[in-house]
């Protein structure tokens, strides 16, 4: 099959292109079989590339297949899996730049009847990424208000639609007009531009009262200035680092005791292997919202076609244009065959 293969990592992104790689096998009993038919670019993506990440130290290592976020339709699945061939499913799991995967039963989801696979794909993890860490870290509340920084990425999309769906008011910070209308589209109360002077000054006088906002989801790493916005004893929870190009924020620890604020971190991935009960809870509090269409994704503008397009989209999105999620077309004819069998 066709994949794009990380043999070693890449400076240049230009550089990636799709390459002929044995199919894949399973690895595991409750393995199921998948033919990817869209996957999604994120950050981590941009970052596994270049062997940036946190994980490159141990877990992902060259050679493997890059991506992480896909859909498609199952081809194999063990007797025991209530996931049969031809179901649409999403998933989240390394190797998705590719033609096809094996993915434990646990990492999959079957594509709400209401989503296309492409939507399904824009979700992924994403949505409960952000519950995950609205709900069950930061316990934000109705009439409370949330801060969303980076609110125009694959996240901060679904924070945003998450925060407002709990019945809080929601404040965007995002880096352009486009993004600003785009974010306002999905509900956002306020919107704010990080590059104007003083941003977080602006924030603190959206709040009703004036005294900072109750909860920060910060996934671009600015907890700095996230301390700044927020009010006394309010949460700040740490998602991501999209903002820091590998260079870790070193804070005042004495601004976090002067608000008496609390800090905490959600790294779903890991605490999906700690405590697989808590992130089961945390999908299914989601996947409410999914059935109460409270949810809509939010695909990048841009149509990628096929695995030769995944290095230019991962450019775009190193160049800050992507908002949303963008979108790989890897397969769509195979999607839509099976529609037309249905
Ligand atoms: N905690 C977890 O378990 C977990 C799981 C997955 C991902 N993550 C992390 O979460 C972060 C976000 O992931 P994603 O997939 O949503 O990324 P993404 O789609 O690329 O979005 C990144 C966001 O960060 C913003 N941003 C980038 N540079 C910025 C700057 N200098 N100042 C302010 N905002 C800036 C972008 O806005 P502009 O384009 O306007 O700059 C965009 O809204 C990443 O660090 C990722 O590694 C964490």
């Amino acid at each position: 099959m066709k994949a794009i293969r990380i043999d070693e990592f890449v400076r240049d992104l230009a550089t990636l292109s799709p390459k002929d790689v044995p199919s894949p096998k399973p690895k595991g009993p409750r393995d199921i079989g998948v033919q990817i038919t869209h996957a999604a670019l994120t950050h981590v993506d941009m970052l596994y590339a270049q062997g940036l990440h946190q994980n490159n130290g141990r877990h992902v290592k060259p050679p493997f297949i890059l991506g992480n976020e896909f859909a498609g339709i199952v081809t194999s699945a063990p007797p025991s899996s209530s996931l049969r061939p031809g179901t649409r499913v999403f998933g989240a799991t390394l190797g998705s730049f590719a033609e096809h995967i094996y993915a434990d039963e646990n990492g999959l989801r079957e594509v709400p009847k209401q989503w296309t696979n492409a939507e399904a794909c824009a979700v992924g993890a994403s949505g409960a990424i952000s519950w995950g860490s609205l709900v069950s870290v930061a316990n934000l509340k109705r009439g409370e208000t949330a801060l969303i920084l980076g609110a125009s990425g694959g996240l901060g999309v679904m924070a945003v639609q998450i925060a407002k769906a709990l019945g809080a008011k929601v404040i965007a910070v995002v880096g352009d007009e486009e993004k600003a209308r785009m974010i306002k589209s999905t509900g956002a109360d306020g919107v704010v531009d990080y590059h104007e002077k003083d941003w977080e000054n602006k924030v603190k006088a959206m709040t009703e009262d004036g005294q900072g906002v109750h909860v920060v989801y910060d996934a671009i790493g600015a907890v700095e200035s996230g301390l700044r916005c927020l009010r006394y004893r309010g949460r700040l929870v740490i998602v991501g680092f999209a903002a820091r190009e590998g260079k870790m924020e070193n804070i005042q620890a004495n601004r976090i005791l002067l608000k008496s604020a609390m800090v905490h971190g959600y790294r779903f991935g890991e605490d999906g292997r700690q405590d697989p009960t808590r992130t089961e809870e945390v999908w299914n509090g989601f996947m409410d919202l999914v059935v109460k269409e409270s949810i809509k994704p939010i695909i990048y503008k841009k149509n990628y076609v096929g695995l030769e397009s995944v290095s230019q989209a991962l450019i775009d999105l190193g160049k800050h244009t992507v908002w949303g999620r963008a979108i790989v077309r890897i397969n769509e004819e195979a999607e839509r065959e099976l529609k037309a069998r249905l």
